[in-house]
């Protein structure tokens, strides 16, 4: 009997071609991702691909025939892991689909914040040619001092980038030896609140988890210099939102960029939306066509290697 696979929600049509006429497996695309359509129609799949919509412990038990997970993206803290272990479900990552992506998300962002986002366009647009484009309010990357929080697939992947623009680069990540992050040009920082008022631009690549919940909060941006931009790429929530905003509308910090947020998609009542002083996508950093193929490509390609007992080891996910 053939296996069955469940898509939930659609992926690029490169990973959905991969499953035709596979002799082994059926599979379905599933688009209503309400509670009670997931708990009716998950029952029958062995395997599921997995965006972002949380799979708690609301619908896992009813899961009875999975066997594995496997997320379109490499972080998985909208999955319940506990329950996965428990239960033997394995959980499997695009884990060399997404990093070229989301490094160049962070650039675009630095980029755009460093040349005052919609100024320059604004002013030609507006017949303002000669006196805003003169403003102070750019500035050159060049000598910049950045600070990687991170340094996984995306930090290792971002720092050649900035070393490009002939930035300084620090990284902050206990979890990494300082041979490996000097090899990359880099210097390690043992002490994240010791560099705070040194830093001119902060990019974080950590996953969410208990440690780096609220990583930065009022008490972190009042110690940082009030030209500082922070890039949020990672997660919501690893930054507080309340407090970043605070930070930006009393100048302690200069502005921000944010793919991710505490609540997806955000309220539209959320102060940051109005907050002029932030460049806002939504959660996008991955959605090039390149990398949206590639990660559907692997999120399938990993069932299949799955369940055919040749899964590589980097996209497991250790529970
Ligand atoms: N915006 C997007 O579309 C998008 C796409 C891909 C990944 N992400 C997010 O980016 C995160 C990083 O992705 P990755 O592929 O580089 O992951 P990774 O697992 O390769 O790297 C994460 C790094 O964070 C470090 N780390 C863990 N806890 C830390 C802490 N408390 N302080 C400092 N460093 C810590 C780890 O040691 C590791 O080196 C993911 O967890 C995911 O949430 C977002």
């Amino acid at each position: 009997m053939k296996l069955k696979i469940g898509i939930i929600e659609d992926i690029h049509e490169d990973g959905i071609k991969l499953l035709e006429n596979q002799p082994d497996f059926d599979y379905e695309i599933i688009k209503n991702i309400s509670k009670d359509n997931l708990i009716k129609r998950l029952p029958e799949f062995d395997a599921i691909t997995l965006r972002n919509i949380p799979l708690g412990i609301d619908i896992l038990p009813y899961c009875k025939k999975l066997k594995v997970v496997s997320r379109h993206g490499v972080g998985f803290d909208n999955v319940d892991t506990k329950f996965l272990k428990e239960n033997n479900i394995k959980l499997l990552i695009t884990a060399s689909a997404n990093a070229v992506a989301v490094a160049e998300h962070v650039m675009f962002m630095i980029l755009n914040i460093s040349k005052g986002k919609t100024l320059y366009d604004n002013a030609v647009r507006s017949g303002d040619f000669r006196s805003k484009v003169f403003k102070n309010e750019t500035f050159e990357l060049s000598n910049k001092h950045v600070l990687i929080i991170g340094f996984g697939r995306i930090g290792k992947n971002l720092i050649k980038k900035l070393k490009g623009f002939d930035m300084k680069v620090s990284v902050y990540d206990p979890f990494i030896e300082s041979n490996t992050i000097e090899s990359f040009g880099g210097t390690k920082i043992e002490n994240l609140d010791n560099v705070l008022s040194d830093i001119d631009i902060f990019t974080i690549h950590t996953p969410l988890n208990s440690k780096t919940k609220n990583l930065i909060t009022l008490d972190r941006l009042n110690k940082m210099k009030k030209n500082t931009v922070i890039i949020n790429t990672a997660r919501g929530g690893i930054i507080n939102e309340n407090d970043l905003d605070k930070a930006l509308n009393d100048n302690i910090i200069f502005a921000a960029g944010l793919d991710v947020f505490e609540k997806e998609p955000p309220n539209l009542n959320n102060p940051l939306l109005k907050n002029n002083k932030v460049l806002l996508s939504p959660h996008s950093a991955t959605f090039t066509k390149e990398c949206s193929s590639r990660m559907s490509i692997q999120a399938v390609q990993n069932i299949i290697d799955f369940f055919k007992k040749k899964i590589d080891d980097y996209m497991v996910v250790k529970l």
